[in-house]
């Protein structure tokens, strides 16, 4: 272990995670902190046969704290093993949190940049967003996949445009034919979101290479930028290739953005080159339920790009999630395979799914079961004519398609209800083709439409239950084994 700090915290955490009682609205398969407080995934990788998550993590404060980095693994995406945290606040550069970052693979080696974060109290006037903040790049190397070695400092805020406040953060590093890329989520002086884009030949040494917005202003800032490529399947030639832009904008306001979360996670689909000239097409909201946030890709040893977000949601006080009762809040959704088709970015949970699936049981129209804590629902084959459909989870939370709308409603609006104070989320959909829902015991993810969009929520329900009215419709239910 490295300094004196890291290993004192190294002992704190480890008597706070000793006592940890999760209680009863612990998930069986998504990935939950021990004990404290989770947010962002961080350094998504496959490494030497394993799917490796670290993610922002707080033990000491169930309500946040100063940020590591948790680490847990996974052979199939769905049973997580927590390790432990992988880097602590302990360097001057990174005092105020192991900010979020990624891990890049290469030769056996899992190269990890993050933001190290501090905040200054003692310039003038600090306001943390002009000043009496750094925000600086950090590269840390393992070759094990469980330890890391120093930490390396490669950029510091003078590395950024001048225009840029000392908001700069959440490095996502790849390879391109043409070398080594990076984005970087920045704040601008004007406030106006947008993501830097480094190269380097040697991962060490970055150099700016452009800077990607929105020709409107679109938020103040715009964190956890990704970076990826897919293969339209049903596409050749000039459309082929679908460039995507990742970014969780804050500060999104008037409009449709009222009714919605605080803060957003969407795409815009790139076109062009994103080191070279490119315009970015409207956003698209990754999910539109009320617990998502800062999600991160990666490619996995077979080719799929999988995506995982935060299911949680920064500075909202309207909900609360019952399990800080228990001492922990927040988890990550399930990770989800993203593709693409006929220009449309597509979310389903990862095949993996599948293989947990027991008891299944099916109906035309409708179908009804008690008690299952865990489940995965598809209801398929909507016949075109149809506007209504109807599923009651749990008794309070209620999912409906009427009159070309998607809805996502908790019946009691009260803090002490299933929803904790969650109230209404909808869409606009130009129809229903399939619907599919994933619980399990304190969340829900529902995939419209193979994936077209997601709405993802916390429940604290006293029983469960699921009804399904969709006329017309084929319903099948399996539970998931844990
Ligand atoms: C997003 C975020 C990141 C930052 C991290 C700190 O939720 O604010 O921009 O690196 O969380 O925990």
């Amino acid at each position: 272990m490295g300094n004196p700090l890291a290993n004192d915290l190294e002992t704190l955490r480890q008597a706070v995670e000793r006592n940890a009682r999760p209680g009863r609205f612990a998930q069986a398969f998504h990935l939950v902190p021990p004990v404290g407080w989770l947010n962002d995934p961080n350094g998504l990788c496959c490494f030497d046969g394993a799917y490796h998550a670290f993610f922002q993590y707080s033990p000491f404060n169930s309500e946040g704290g100063v940020k590591m980095w948790g680490h847990s693994v996974s052979d199939d995406l769905m049973g997580w093993e927590y390790l432990g945290t992988a880097l602590y606040p302990d360097q001057p550069f990174d005092v105020s949190g192991v900010y979020s970052g990624c891990a890049y693979v290469e030769d056996g080696v899992m190269h990890v940049f993050y933001t190290g974060n501090v905040k200054r109290e003692d310039a003038d006037g600090y306001d943390y967003v002009n000043s009496g903040r750094e925000a600086n790049t950090v590269h840390v190397v393992s070759t094990d996949g469980m330890t890391f070695g120093n930490k390396h400092l490669v950029m510091t805020n003078g590395d950024y445009p001048q225009d840029d406040t000392n908001h700069v953060r959440d490095p996502k590093v790849w390879r391109s034919a043409d070398g080594y890329r990076m984005v970087q989520g920045a704040r601008r002086e004007d406030d106006r979101g947008e993501v830097l884009v480094f190269g380097s030949s040697d991962l060490d040494s970055w150099e700016l290479v452009n800077r990607v917005s929105t020709e409107y202003p679109f938020g103040y800032m715009w964190e956890c930028p990704d970076y990826f490529e897919l293969a339209d399947a049903r596409r050749t030639g000039a459309g082929a290739t679908v460039k995507v832009l990742s970014v969780s904008p804050q500060g999104l306001e008037g409009q449709d953005w009222d009714r919605r979360n605080v803060y957003q996670s969407g795409y815009f689909v790139l076109q062009g080159d994103i080191v070279g000239a490119c315009r970015l097409h409207p956003f698209a909201l990754w999910d539109a339920g009320f617990d998502f946030y800062a999600p991160q890709t990666f490619e996995s040893d077979d080719g799929r790009r999988i995506l995982i977000g935060w299911m949680g949601m920064p500075d909202t006080d309207e909900y609360v999630n019952k399990t800080v009762e228990d001492g922990w809040q927040h988890c990550f959704t399930i990770p989800r395979e993203v593709t693409a088709a006929n220009g449309r970015v597509l979310q389903r949970p990862v095949r993996e799914l599948d293989a947990r699936h027991a008891n299944e049981r099916h109906g035309e129209d409708a179908l009804s079961a008690d008690g299952t804590r865990c489940f995965d629902l598809l209801v398929d084959e909507f016949p075109p004519s149809l506007d209504f459909a109807y599923v009651r989870i749990a008794e309070d939370l209620v999912l409906t398609w009427g009159s070309g709308t998607f809805e996502m409603r908790f019946l009691d609006e009260g803090k002490d209800s299933v929803g904790a104070g969650r109230t209404c989320r909808y869409e606009h959909l130009d129809g229903l083709r399939n619907m599919r829902v994933v619980g399990d015991v304190s969340s829900i993810e529902v995939f419209l439409n193979d994936g077209e969009l997601t709405f993802s929520t916390r429940y604290y329900p006293e029983s469960y239950g699921v009804r399904v009215d969709a006329p017309g419709a084929s319903v099948t239910l399996w539970d998931v084994e844990a």
